[in-house]
């Protein structure tokens, strides 16, 4: 894996003068573990010809896929962000307050920062530390958040935290919060999920955690979450196709391939699937694959859990004084502890 650190000239250098110190830059960049290109081709032909093939949902986010996501987030049926949304704009002061006092905020996937905003007028951090997979990603988000907030020093890292949390020195060794919304912890197998969580709480000794769950509900209201009336996440799912073929100069056809989406109740999650629509001979650079009709491609997961459920993971990981806000229907939660 290779590993990179940058910080490139995004604001006017302090004046320099013998007598006054120099300041921190504001803000600064760090890019560092960016996967190799080979390391993701062999990932993903791996992936394509297990028995059941499958595509990590992390393909799912390139360019067109990241919009087609924020479109999702607009849809009748997708109820976990307009749910997150009522329980901060109802419990923000109360969450915060339990998180104690917090000196830097590290959210963790923060794409255009829009949701860790909120919090910043409520917590006033010291240091606020955005981090996505790609720190160009972060780029103009953090413009803005300079330009509205002037005080707190602004660190953001591209990393890929599922595989690494450890911070940067600069990043303030007291008073972290681990900032984790979006139920984006959802998308990973519970033993993962539960690994990053005792990560963050190794990474914020005596700081917080704030985390959105999304709850078990009934299969009627699930399935149309992920499979929309007018085919936004279909087209989501369907556009990870045009991105491998990209990365593998695969001939995948997307329009051969139906998105399915089901709640497998047993597991606990909901599930995406492209299945073959008739018999597809798919080819890739060092590698092919027969899919006969009906065959699917896994493509990712989305764990629903029960509030205690995810209290004891959370207690298992470490962390202490748990206590969760619903929205009025309980369809989601947003939990805060201490590490
Ligand atoms: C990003 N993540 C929390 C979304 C979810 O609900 O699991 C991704 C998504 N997949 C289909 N629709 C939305």
């Amino acid at each position: 894996m290779r590993s990179s650190s940058y910080s490139p000239p995004l604001a006017d250098p302090p004046p320099s003068s013998p007598h006054i110190p120099a300041l921190p830059q504001r803000p600064r960049f760090h890019q560092r573990h960016i996967e190799g290109a080979d390391t993701v081709r062999k990932e993903l032909s791996e992936g394509l010809v297990k028995p059941q093939a499958e595509i990590s949902p992390k393909f799912l986010y390139d360019e067109l896929g990241s919009s087609l996501f924020t479109a999702i987030t607009l849809l009748d049926e997708y109820y976990p962000t307009r749910c997150e949304n009522q329980i901060f704009s109802r419990y923000a002061g109360e969450i915060v307050g339990h998180a104690g006092r917090v000196r830097a905020l590290i959210d963790l996937g923060a794409g255009d920062c829009a949701k860790a905003e909120r919090l910043l007028e409520h917590l006033k951090p010291a240091q606020y530390v955005p981090v996505d997979i790609s720190a160009d990603y972060l780029k103009a988000a953090v413009r803005r958040i300079a330009g509205r907030y002037p005080d707190p020093d602004l660190v953001a890292l591209g990393m890929d935290f599922f595989h690494d949390l450890s911070l940067p020195d600069e990043v303030l060794p007291e008073g972290r919060a681990f900032f984790y919304p979006g139920s984006s912890i959802g998308n990973l197998p519970p033993e993962q999920a539960a690994e990053l969580l005792a990560n963050m709480r190794r990474q914020a000794p005596g700081g917080a955690i704030i985390v959105g769950v999304d709850l078990v509900k009934p299969r009627e209201i699930l399935e149309p979450a992920y499979d929309d009336a007018i085919g936004v996440t279909a087209a989501f799912n369907l556009n990870l196709l045009r991105h491998v073929n990209r990365i593998l100069n695969a001939d995948f056809d997307p329009a051969q391939w139906q998105h399915v989406a089901c709640f497998n109740e047993a597991r606990s999650r909901m599930e995406m699937h492209l299945r073959a629509r008739k018999t597809a001979v798919v080819r890739w650079d060092g590698g092919e694959r027969r899919f006969e009709e009906g065959e699917a491609i896994h493509t990712e997961d989305s764990y629903k859990y029960r509030p205690q459920t995810f209290k004891t993971m959370l207690a298992r990981a470490g962390f202490g004084q748990i206590r969760y806000w619903t929205d009025e229907r309980e369809w989601f939660a947003v939990f805060c502890a201490r590490a």
